[in-house]
């Protein structure tokens, strides 16, 4: 609907116009809204880089309302004849009164232009921050990175009306009736893309408030429908906010995790050191620190799992300083990593006879010998149980105080393994049933499942987010709402704690938190995970207005300077990485793990600019020196991808891990050179032909990844294509 009403805008004949509006004015009173949205015309891109010509469409900088012109003739160098889409006289204006736009299904050319870099860590890969937009960005990723990100973490605006983002360059604030399905269109476009960058077992994570949940929810149903999809709440400020009603202190996040089978969600470390405080979520919050204000089901006050309250939790209270050296199944100075629990099945989850018959069976001890000696068989369903001694043993029954009959955890064949290993011990004796409870030795889990609250004091987002940005950027009110740096840790860690060298991407990035996250998380576990931070170059609602008055415009160097990625993400990243900030003055402050922030992070960052260029104008050297990044990032960001404009046979840049084959006529010269460099893991061959690539292919190595590159450098990754619909 929305869209038809865009395409009745563009009809040149005003009583057409008219009438068409009119006939679309009634369907529109009888449509049924539920959780179909409205599909809007795709978001147009502006490209003030390209040059106004003929054959091009354009909009007026000063009156985007106007709607879209072509291009038809130059006048002089100026000036050119432009007409309108929507009809009427053909124009002249001022070429700088214009800019080059793109709609969806037109090809654009993309090129990676690096602006500046920190090398902290020589010979370790860089994290990158890419200045573009992310519907953009994100084909450009897919070229390099399909099927290898672990994760995707994402913050995007939470369309709270408050002009917190733009639809085709125009801010959606509460009044605007399509808010919530321009919101989807956006977020549906985006998400279908991120998806094919997810490894087999890479999970989303995708942070939203009370605006959109309702439809983010149904929109992750539809484009993730394998997935589990897990939602937590997370309290990221205590103080609380709103007008109306409720003081509002959490946000929710959610896991899209495959569901595989595997426990994709790692949860708090039960080592000690790291997790500091009890609690879900808390990885950085050491014990020293003030405790949490709130604190909701703690993993002291709740850590029977699936217990029941009244049959008590799956561990056992002996105290372990009792049992002597001897009657341990492991060498004593492995107590730490072990655990006594129950040998009956706790709570209510599949704990009753009925419920696994197989394992309801005598357990027989030698109450003399205070030993467990075996089992007995499963019982069927209509046997009675026998308390009789066996042979001067006694049978011990699953059954719990109430006289409830449960079952034993495992089968008699797996019990009586642990029997023969010593695992299963008498525990305490009960005169009231003249029974005894029995537990087995069990290795203490590697870490504690996370639960779906979470409220942290670690993860304000007032003190951890905004105040913290200040500190790092040394002056105020610089970007609205950034989370906390433990908030994102901790949702991080969930995923990637134990995959040390994980690729993480953020695709609307803000400040740069999740970077900052990533350095702390690899400080924290060691490692080496890499982040791809994408986000677009707004700038502030009311700043953006002083420099329109001021003349100022989108596109210039000075307007553009001011914009989030250059002006808040990028000093972030060079701050947080280097300990101080541009003016040399130190980062005040330390981690909340004691760790100053001066000392920064021993680790890489590369900041780029996704350009458009058009094939048209550049030159062949060019055009090798634009895509050249993008083989770097394809290769692991590693080494300094040295711009070269690609005029010789070959170019094996220095430090990177790999190397483009120009001529194939040189293909023995350059597989020799391949062959002293085992630390090459890429490698592209520029040919037209699929044979010659299969052929040259074929004579490389397995171990290293051969891609094929046309010789027109630019059609490679040719984007912006409209993708096929079903409908
Ligand atoms: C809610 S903020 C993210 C804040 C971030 N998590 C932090 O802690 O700083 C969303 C960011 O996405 C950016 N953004 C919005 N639409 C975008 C788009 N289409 N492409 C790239 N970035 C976009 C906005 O400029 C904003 O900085």
């Amino acid at each position: 609907m929305a869209r038809l009403e865009d395409l009745i805008k563009d009809i040149a004949d005003p009583r057409l116009r008219a009438q068409i509006a009119g006939e679309v004015a009634k369907l529109k009173a009888k449509k049924k809204f539920g959780l179909v949205f409205e599909e809007h015309l795709p978001e147009v891109m502006e490209l003030p880089g390209l040059a106004v010509k003929p054959g091009a469409r354009v909009v007026k900088r000063g009156d985007k309302a106007a709607g879209f012109f072509l291009v038809k003739a130059a006048v002089n160098g100026k000036k050119v004849r432009v007409v309108s889409e929507r009809g009427g006289p053909a124009e002249i204006a001022a070429k700088d009164d214009l800019v080059v736009v793109k709609r969806f299904g037109e090809p654009m050319y993309p090129a990676l232009i690096p602006v500046d870099r920190v090398t902290r860590a020589p010979g370790k890969p860089y994290h990158t921050l890419i200045n573009a937009d992310n519907f953009h960005a994100l084909q450009v990723l897919l070229y390099c990175y399909q099927r290898e990100v672990d994760v995707i973490y994402i913050d995007p605006p939470y369309n709270s009306g408050a002009r917190d983002w733009k639809y085709n360059n125009n801010y959606v604030d509460r009044t605007d009736q399509y808010r919530h399905s321009k919101w989807l269109s956006m977020m549906q476009r985006r998400l279908e893309l991120a998806k094919r960058l997810l490894k087999p077992d890479g999970v989303l994570i995708v942070t939203i408030d009370e605006n959109e949940i309702g439809h983010l929810s149904v929109l992750l149903e539809t484009i993730f429908p394998e997935y589990l999809r897990h939602m937590v709440a997370t309290v990221i400020n205590p103080k609380g906010t709103g007008k109306l009603n409720f003081a509002r202190v959490d946000e929710y996040i959610f896991f899209c995790v495959p569901n595989n089978g595997a426990s994709l969600i790692k949860g708090i470390p039960t080592s000690a050191g790291i997790t500091g405080a009890p609690g879900e979520g808390a990885l950085f919050y050491p014990s020293s620190a003030p405790q949490p204000l709130l604190e909701v089901m703690s993993a002291e006050e709740d850590d029977s799992d699936d217990a029941e309250e009244d049959d008590g939790p799956e561990t056992d209270d002996t105290d372990v300083a009792d049992i002597t050296d001897e009657e341990l199944p492991f060498p004593p100075e492995e107590i730490g990593d072990w655990e006594l629990r129950h040998a009956r099945r706790r709570g209510s989850e599949s704990s009753y006879r009925h419920q696994r018959k197989n394992q309801f069976y005598p357990i027989y001890i030698d109450v003399g010998e205070r030993r467990v000696v075996r089992t007995g068989t499963a019982l069927p369903l209509e046997g009675k149980p026998n308390f009789a001694k066996v042979g001067g043993l006694l049978p011990i029954w699953p059954i719990d105080k109430d006289g409830n009959e449960r079952c034993w955890r495992f089968i008699p064949p797996k019990m009586q393994t642990l029997i023969d290993a010593k695992r299963v011990r008498l525990g305490q004796y009960n005169p009231t049933y003249d029974s005894w409870t029995l537990n087995i030795w069990e290795r203490r889990p590697e870490s504690k499942k996370l639960k779906t609250v979470w409220w942290k004091k670690a993860h304000d987002a007032g003190t951890h987010g905004t105040t913290l940005l200040h500190n790092i950027l040394g002056r105020r009110a610089t970007f609205p709402f950034p989370k906390s740096i433990y908030a994102v840790a901790d949702a991080l860690a969930a995923v990637v704690r134990t995959r040390p060298n994980a690729l993480i991407v953020d695709f609307f990035a803000g400040s740069g938190t999740t970077l900052h996250s990533t350095c702390m998380l690899n400080a924290v576990y060691g490692g080496f995970r890499r982040c791809v931070l994408v986000t677009n170059n707004e700038v502030a609602a009311n700043l953006a207005v002083r420099l329109k008055k001021e003349g100022t415009e989108p596109g210039s160097a000075e307007y553009e300077k001011q914009g989030i990625c250059a002006a808040v993400t990028w000093p972030r990243v060079e701050a947080i990485l280097l300990g101080r900030r541009r003016d040399k003055t130190r980062l005040p402050g330390q981690y909340l793990d004691g760790r100053a922030m001066s000392l920064g992070f021993e680790e890489n960052a590369q900041y780029l600019k996704l350009d458009f260029l058009d094939p048209g104008e550049v030159k062949r050297g060019e055009s090798y020196e634009a895509i050249l990044p993008i083989l770097w990032m394809m290769a692991g960001a590693s080494g300094d991808f040295q711009l070269s404009k690609g005029s010789g046979k070959h170019h094996f840049p220095k430090g990177c891990p790999f190397c483009v084959l120009l001529r194939e006529d040189h293909f023995k010269e350059f597989a020799a050179k391949l062959a002293e460099r085992p630390d090459i893991t890429h490698v592209f061959l520029v040919t037209d032909s699929v044979e010659a690539f299969h052929e040259m292919g074929s004579r490389i190595g397995k171990d290293k990844r051969c891609v094929q590159l046309y010789k027109s450098y630019l059609d490679n990754f040719k984007i912006n294509l409209e993708p096929k619909r079903a409908d």
